[in-house]
């Protein structure tokens, strides 16, 4: 008799145990579903998704967190970090890499859902904008995104005044893009208040000083 009521309790204890330690496991589905977009948007520009992104399936059983280039925080198992530089992986030495001249235009609301990114790297993937850049109530949805990464790419001026919306931003990364005009520009600054460095190198603005370092 007792032993049943005890054998019950360990059950019990089990079941819970395994709640807490399935529950939090793997990613999120909404989070899944918004890298799944990314994967589909590469897809669509000709690009061989099952090679350069082999480990994002399209399978409610995987767990997005340990897909390549996404990191997770291991408690709450949000995506944090995604790591989506040179996604074409070309060798970017090489000319190949300046020869495509297949420029992207992202849809920055892909990432919306991913509303614990600290950090987003987008650099080397020859974007020339983002297509819904007027819509700043995408990008404040991000509100812990702490690092950006754009370098390397084609965006001009047009990204700038979105992007004074990421108001969490520490670090922004705007090197190497066909910027224009005088800067600092003083909306931007002004407007990302947490802002510790700031990178506008190899662009062309007017200002004499290579503009890159600690605010
Ligand atoms: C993971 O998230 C928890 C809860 O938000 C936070 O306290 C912790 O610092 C995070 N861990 C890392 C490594 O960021
Ligand atoms: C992306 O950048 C990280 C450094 O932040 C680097 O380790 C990794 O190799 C890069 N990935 C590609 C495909 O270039
Ligand atoms: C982003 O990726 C580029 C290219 O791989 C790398 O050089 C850079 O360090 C990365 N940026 C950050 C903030 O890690
Ligand atoms: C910036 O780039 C976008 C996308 O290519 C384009 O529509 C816009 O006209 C450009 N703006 C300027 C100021 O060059
Ligand atoms: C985004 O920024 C624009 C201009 O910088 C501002 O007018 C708008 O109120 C901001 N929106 C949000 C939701 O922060």
């Amino acid at each position: 008799m007792e032993l049943a009521i005890l054998a019950k309790c360990l059950l019990l204890g089990l079941v819970i145990l395994w709640i807490q330690i399935h529950g939090n496991k793997g990613c999120f589905e909404t989070e899944r579903l918004a890298l799944l977009d990314f994967k589909e948007f590469v897809g669509s520009n000709g690009l061989d998704v099952d090679y350069l992104l082999s480990s994002w399936v399209d399978n409610s059983m995987s767990d997005c967190c340990k897909w390549e280039r996404v990191m997770c925080n291991s408690t709450t198992g949000h995506v944090t970090e995604l790591s989506l530089n040179n996604t074409r992986q070309y060798d970017i030495e090489r000319i190949s890499f300046y020869d495509d001249k297949n420029i992207w235009f992202v849809k920055f609301s892909m990432f919306q859902q991913l509303k614990e990114l600290r950090s987003l790297n987008l650099s080397y993937n020859r974007i020339g904008g983002f297509i819904d850049d007027t819509n700043f109530e995408t990008l404040s949805e991000l509100k812990k995104l702490e690092v950006l990464d754009l370098s390397t790419n084609y965006f001009n001026n047009s990204i700038l005044s979105p992007l004074s919306n990421l108001t969490s931003l520490k670090t922004l990364i705007l090197s190497d893009n066909i910027m224009e005009g005088s800067f600092p520009s003083k909306e931007l600054i002004s407007d990302l208040k947490n802002l510790e460095s700031l990178d506008v190198s190899l662009n062309r603005f007017h200002s004499t000083l290579p503009f890159q370092g600690k605010l």
